[in-house]
């Protein structure tokens, strides 16, 4: 069964066609890396799934249902995560706080509770709970009391992992997760990914420029050049095909 699918997805900016006829299906428990060069349109077809961005032409489906015309939060509601910008955050409120509105914003939609004060305070400390829990996931619980506005670069890209991992979508959408990390925080990230991987029923896309980390986590790779989808396969089949080495890996090479 493929949980996420996009059909003929399409999107022109102008004469400018950025995602050309993409169709492609996603499976649960199996990670897909997206790669292609600068400008190819891997994060612009991330925006045409999650909604940050109406396509002119085609679908996207959610477990059979057509989600394109659907505003990004309902996408959200429907199951489909992508890392929060960080202006949709409090910037005067600390990143535990932070993270606690996300798990209640998501536990909200599971449950309604009375005004019985015991239930209250009970929810209080299992949000607080998970909250924290996610926070050691990434590493930043040492962080949790900190502001959010002058967090530096790579705190921040943690936190939109954060409250990606509160909303507990069924598909995670990563774009380049680690970009500007140092050598200590980008780890983090990957085991992060990693362990996702190995619950075996998420659906995972990576959108991912260092082959290394691709080659390591991805069980499909799919690639796109100028808008248009060019090879889907196996990674080692993938990387080894004249289009990429031709298309892709000689600027990658350049942008390691
Ligand atoms: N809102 C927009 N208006 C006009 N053109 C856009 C818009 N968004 C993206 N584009 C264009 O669409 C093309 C694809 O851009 P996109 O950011 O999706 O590439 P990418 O594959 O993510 O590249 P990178 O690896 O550099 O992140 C580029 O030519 C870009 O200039
Ligand atoms: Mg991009």
């Amino acid at each position: 069964m493929s949980l996420l699918e996009t059909r003929d997805l399409t999107i022109r900016f102008g004469g400018h066609v950025a995602v050309n006829a993409v169709s492609c299906a996603f499976a649960p428990g199996t990670l897909t890396a997206i790669v292609g060069p600068n400008g190819a349109g891997k994060t612009t077809y991330f925006n045409l799934i999650s909604g940050q961005l109406r396509a002119s032409d085609g679908q996207v489906l959610l477990g059979g249902q057509d989600l394109s015309r659907l505003p990004a939060s309902a996408r959200t509601r429907a199951g489909l995560g992508r890392a929060f910008q960080l202006t949709n955050l409090f910037p005067h409120l600390s990143v535990r706080e932070n993270v606690r509105l996300a798990v209640q914003a998501t536990r909200a939609g599971a449950h309604r509770r009375g005004l019985n004060l015991w239930s209250i305070w009970s929810d209080h400390r299992a949000v607080t709970e998970r909250a924290d829990q996610i926070l050691a996931d990434v590493a930043m619980l040492p962080r949790a009391e900190a502001a959010v506005a002058g967090l530096p670069h790579g705190d921040q890209r943690k936190l939109e992992v954060a409250l990606l991992m509160a909303l507990e979508p069924q598909v995670f959408m990563f774009d380049e997760p680690t970009a500007g990390m140092n050598a200590a925080e980008a780890p983090v990230i990957l085991d992060l990914i990693r362990r996702l991987k190995q619950d075996r029923t998420k659906t995972i896309l990576l959108v991912e420029h260092k082959m290394d980390v691709v080659r390591e986590l991805a069980d499909r790779i799919i690639v796109l050049h100028n808008g248009t989808l060019v090879a889907d396969g196996l990674p080692a089949e993938v990387i080894a095909s004249p289009i990429v080495q031709e298309a892709y890996l000689g600027v990658a090479r350049e942008a390691a």
